[in-house]
């Protein structure tokens, strides 16, 4: 088993092990440890979830996540499997769900029963590919072409999944249970489940027992990975967003890093030039410069794209956006610093400390030019609206490069390459491209697919928020409209429009923003408009009025009417008009 692991371990290009961050205040497993000792855990917490482990490790996975879930339902004992009890009457929708998501835990009298060993010989596409979940036995050799992760899935082949589920929480979800248990051929043999174990996760070495505290405001839209956005009401009241309600877009747990352990690796891409090493100290020497910034989700804005057809990611409202103004080192100093020429290589790759379950870090790139262009002003920021950077926004160091997607903003930075490909991560090479409208999950080439920087122009409506009753400020029937607009590549907004009768009549709405130069105006405009609501339009539709606003920027690039046009299987780029339905009274 280890043999095999090691083996496809391999197979990921680019592996390269990874220093670990440590902090002097964790605890773990019920006490304070010293350094030395927290790193032994670390080690073998961070084994734990990096490779498979004992096979009763995983089942405690499964067990943790089944454990929750168990309510309601009687559990015979079958020797050592747990059995489901047949339903007693109909089932409730909360209830089949429930019982859904246990199927993987629950030993089917129907299915044959295999030993891990033969499990483990069918490890590639030529010999079928099995995976383990729980006491499941399942064939997805079939579906492993459309895995929406990509040929990830292959990591998991002749093994169990349950590892990689830990970190990938996405999957518990009832769809994805559903399609699983769909290729379900037998059960585990030999496998021990206690159910309704509530497994403690310190002592199970989970990934997650380190993630900070988040303020009750953010809406989750999943809690681990932590993804989450602020209530989108009150998005449009600074101008600044304030640190605790910046959305949180992370993949991994967050890593724990201390300020004295920290280190950043510079590589030229010449061997010549060696690596430069820089702490926080050496990173802080060095001249500051602050920059006002949006960072935006390539996927804001993904649930109204959705609508249209179904796209695959996290559901985002229009929250998956915050501005702040960011205070570091410019990266073009280090770089120079470095001796890096302009000439020499087409892109800067960055990794961050936070890990995935085969040890590769987060990762993406930009061109090379945006990082040495001092008017690029990309940052290694280590400060967020004059705070230090707070654990889930890259504490200690963060890349900050303005106007360009979110993904790219690599968060705890601990690494950073000169060099002449794009970074090979996920993120960078499946993932935050966008596609045609026509290219479904049979057709994709994500090779054929620019890997998405610069972002296009958009706007949304903050208040008032969809099925708000809204009173007119005034007799003349005017309400006011307030949102956000930003555009990718340091262009300036130079209008937003505003209509309630579907474009039959316009109005243009003030501005708040920055007065920084066209070509780096890198942070939102806020805006605010008065719509007249006639009293003739009031009474027409009952009330009901559709308000829409569509932001023009610098290079009188225009948001498209409909998503229609714009769909993409990934739900990314959502920049259609923001439509929002309310009721005026
Ligand atoms: N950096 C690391 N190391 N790990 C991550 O998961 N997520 C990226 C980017 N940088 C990510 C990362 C994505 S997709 C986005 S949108 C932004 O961070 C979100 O930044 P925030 O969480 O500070 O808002």
């Amino acid at each position: 088993m280890r043999l095999l692991w090691r083996s496809l371990r391999g197979l990921v290009p680019h592996h390269r092990p990874h220093r670990r961050f440590l902090s002097t205040t964790t605890t773990s497993g019920g006490g304070s440890r010293n350094n030395d000792h927290q790193e032994q855990q670390w080690k073998q917490d961070s084994h734990k979830w990096s490779s498979p482990g004992s096979r009763t490790e995983k089942l405690l996975y499964a067990a943790y996540w089944a454990g929750g879930l168990a309510l309601g339902f009687h559990w015979l004992s079958d020797g050592r499997t747990p059995v489901l009890a047949e339903p007693k009457g109909e089932l409730s929708e909360d209830e089949q769900e429930a019982r859904a998501r246990l199927w993987h835990v629950t030993h089917r009298k129907d299915l044959p029963n295999y030993k891990t060993d033969q499990v483990e010989q069918h490890n590639c596409a030529e010999k079928g590919i099995w995976i383990t979940y729980g006491l499941g036995v399942y064939d997805v050799t079939d579906f492993a072409d459309n895995h929406p992760g990509g040929d990830k899935i292959l990591m998991a082949a002749g093994s169990a999944i349950d590892p990689f589920w830990a970190i990938y929480q996405q999957h518990n979800t009832l769809e994805v249970l559903e399609l699983l248990e769909g290729f379900r051929i037998g059960n585990l043999e030999g496998a021990e489940l206690t159910p309704g174990v509530s497994a403690v996760e310190n002592e199970l070495g989970s990934p997650w027992a380190n993630e900070p505290e988040r303020h009750v405001l953010l809406k989750p839209a999943s809690k681990r990975p932590f993804n989450a956005e602020p209530p989108i009401g009150l998005l449009a009241d600074q101008f600044l967003t304030p640190n605790e309600l910046f959305y949180v877009r992370n993949h991994l747990p967050v890593p724990v890093i201390s300020a004295e352990d920290y280190e950043l690796e510079i590589e030229s891409g010449s061997s010549e030039k060696g690596t430069l090493t820089l702490n926080l100290d050496g990173i802080k020497a060095l001249p500051k410069h602050s920059v006002t910034a949006a960072i935006m989700c390539g996927g804001n804005r993904r649930s109204e794209m959705t609508k249209v057809k179904a796209v695959k990611g996290l559901s985002w409202g229009a929250g998956a956006v915050g501005n702040a103004k960011w205070s570091g080192a410019r990266l073009c100093d280090v770089l120079r610093k470095q001796g890096v020429q302009p000439d020499e290589s087409k892109h800067v790759i960055f990794e961050g400390a936070d890990l995935d379950p085969t040890s590769h870090p987060y990762g993406a790139s930009i061109p090379l030019s945006k990082a040495l262009d001092p008017r690029g002003d990309v940052i290694l920021a280590y400060e967020m609206n004059g705070e230090p950077l707070s654990r889930d926004h890259g504490y200690p160091i963060r890349v900050i490069v303005p106007g360009t997607v979110g993904a790219r903003n690599v968060k705890w930075l601990t690494r950073i390459v000169v060099a002449d490909k794009e970074s090979d991560s996920h993120w960078q090479q499946n993932d935050y491209k966008g596609f045609s409208p026509s290219t479904d999950w049979d057709t994709v080439d994500f090779r054929k697919s620019d890997a998405i920087q610069a972002m296009p122009v958009t706007s949304a409506i903050c208040t008032p928020q969809p099925g708000a009753r809204v009173r007119p400020d005034d007799d003349d029937g005017h309400i006011t409209v307030r949102g956000y607009a930003w555009s990718g590549g340091g262009r300036k907004i130079v209008r937003v429009d505003l209509t309630s009768d579907e474009g039959k009549s316009w109005h243009v709405a003030e501005l708040e923003q920055e007065d920084s130069p066209d070509g780096r105006h890198y942070g939102w405009s806020l805006w605010t408009a008065r719509l007249p609501i006639s009293e003739a339009q009031r009474k027409a539709g009952g009330g009901d009025v559709e308000i829409w606003a569509k932001a023009v920027d610098s290079a009188y690039n225009v948001q498209p009417e409909k998503f229609e046009h714009i769909w993409n299987l990934r739900g990314v780029l959502a920049n259609a008009y923001h439509k929002v339905k309310v009721k005026v009274v």
